[in-house]
This record gives C-alpha cells, structure tokens and sequence, in this order.
C-alpha cells in the first residue's frame, strides 16, 4: 500500500499499487475488489479511482463503530508499504453509460462507487447529477473533488439545521428514461425503494455496503454435496458458511453478509432461505444458487453443488 489519507471523520482513503509495479487490471465504474486482510477475513471496497487510471487502485474504509473486524482491522493496523492480496474487480453495480441521464444518490461511505461513475460520465460527456448525504461537514468525504463539479447536491441531516434528501422529488425530476443508482445505509435504500422510481424496468440500481438483515443461524438441516457426496449437519447457532469452513470445505467469501456475491454456490435440490442482498427477487424465486454467508435453508436437506 501506497498512501494513506484522511478523508472525513472515520473515513480514510488507501492508494495501492502492484507490488512488481506495472498496471492494475482494468475496471469498471461501481466495481470492488476483495481486500484479504488476513486468514478468514476478507471485505469487499468499492473502487474509488477514475478508471481510466491505471497504476493503483484507490478504497475508502469507513471506520465502522460496530466493526466486526474488518475497518477496525484496516483502521488500526494498516501502515503504507502493508501487503496483502486482492482479488480481481467485480462489478455488482455496472453503470448504464448510454443513460440519456444519470442520477446518483449517496449515503455517507456510499460515495465511493459513484466517485468512478462520474470520472467516466465526465469523459463520455454524459448528462448526470450527484445528490449526496452525510451526518455533517467533518463526516464527508470527497467534498474536495465533488466540489469541482456544479451538478451535485450535498446535505447534511445530522446537523442543527440539517436536512433529509428529499428522494421523491429527485425521482420525479429524473427523466422517465434516467437511470438512477442508490448506495448508502440500509435506510436510505429502503426508502429509495419505497420511492418507486423504477419507471422502466432496470432503470434503478441499488449497492448494499451492509446488510441488516438477520444471517440464518437456526440450523436444524444437512447440506448433501453432490461433488464430493459428503453431508454436513448445520447446527443451531451456526450459518452455513461456519458448518462448511467447520468441515474443512474450502470456500470463498469476504463480506460474510449476504452483500457482495463472493460465496454463491449452486444449489441443486431443496429450496433456500435467501437472507442475501445480492440476489435479484428472480434470482430468488428460481432458487439455482444461494448465498451462503447468510441464508439457510427452508427444507430439512439441501443439495449444494459442492
Ligand atoms: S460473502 Fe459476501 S455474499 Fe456471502
């Protein structure tokens, strides 16, 4: 790692470069990586550097109060010249980037994918608008750069004085063939979805950093892997990623929240108890993969393609 920087109250901002120099793999706006901050323990950030640089990849850890590890980890620990794996970008935010228009709506530490998307938007020339939210002034990050743009909003509601984005009316002022995209804390999303602002179909994009949905840990079934024709019993308390790392399957994961995609496993009988944000509701409904940080399992035996 390269550099450190502090960006807002909690949030700190980290440069990393390859450690045999060279460029970093190529990435789209709204892409994270998975940063392995040490055996068992991964996150996934979000890519905060215009994409059209090549020579380092920039996050932004906010310092979460409630850490389960993972920003306490990078916050306390975390010195430049630390090395540690990433995984290659994945994209489970892709931009539209022929939208007649483009609106961006952002939480606190959800301003980190909107940062590239309107690197991009600039460069395309595309028509796009940022509205962005933070407790106050010192808990904002990226003012600095945003404030080189006039087509974005900031607000702060945790300030005397302080006010909520009003999301109804950036909605209604969005052109019907917009495309808006929403990443902040679960409140904000749930009321972005309550707005209904998905005119057409696909035209508005949510990103989970957390999620506040509750992992299935209640246990009380099998998991029967039809590869390696092993059954594993998920006990009370446990999800079912502990039940697999317990008998020794080697599975990936980072967020370990249902959020980022990484641990989705074919599902080949029985039928889940999706607890994920990352599954669209057809995805759901059509049970072919699972998410098995968090969710469970609604019949005594599941079959994993595993
Ligand atoms: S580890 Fe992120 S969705 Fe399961």
């Amino acid at each position: 790692m390269k550099n450190i920087r502090w960006e807002a109250e909690g949030i700190n901002s980290y440069i990393l470069e390859p450690v045999d120099g060279g460029l970093m793999p190529p990435f789209e706006p709204g892409a994270h990586v998975d940063v392995q901050l040490s055996p068992g323990l991964a996150r996934s950030y979000s890519l905060v550097n215009d994409p059209a640089v090549r020579g380092y990849y920039e996050i932004a850890v906010h310092h979460a109060i409630d850490s389960r590890g993972g920003s306490r980890h990078i916050h306390e620990q975390w010195r430049v010249g630390e090395i540690f794996d990433i995984s290659e970008p994945k994209n489970n935010f892709p931009m539209v980037e022929d939208a007649s228009h483009t609106v961006m709506i952002a939480g606190g530490i959800g301003i980190t994918p909107m940062l590239p998307m309107i690197a991009r938007l600039e460069r395309l020339g595309r028509s796009w608008e940022l509205h962005y939210v933070a407790a106050s002034p010192e808990r904002a990050a990226y003012v600095d750069r945003l404030s080189e743009h006039d087509r974005v909003e900031i607000v702060y509601d945790g300030i005397p004085g302080g006010r909520r984005l009003d999301l109804k009316a950036i909605c209604a002022a969005a052109p019907t063939d917009a495309h808006l995209y929403c990443c902040g804390p679960g409140g904000m999303l749930d009321a972005f979805v309550a707005t209904n602002c998905d005119r057409p179909k696909g035209h508005a994009h949510i990103e989970y950093f957390s999620a506040e949905t509750e992992v299935a840990a209640e246990g009380g079934y099998t998991l029967e892997l039809a590869k390696s024709g092993r059954t594993i019993t998920v006990e009370e308390g446990e999800t079912m990623l502990d039940a697999l790392l317990g008998a020794g399957i080697d599975i990936g994961f980072a967020c370990a929240e249902g959020v980022c995609g990484t641990c989705e496993v074919k599902v080949l009988g029985g039928v889940p108890d999706h607890r994920d944000h990352f599954l669209t509701d057809e995805d759901k409904a059509a049970n072919r993969s699972i998410m098995v940080c968090c969710s469970g399992s609604k019949t005594a035996n599941l079959v994993l393609d595993l």
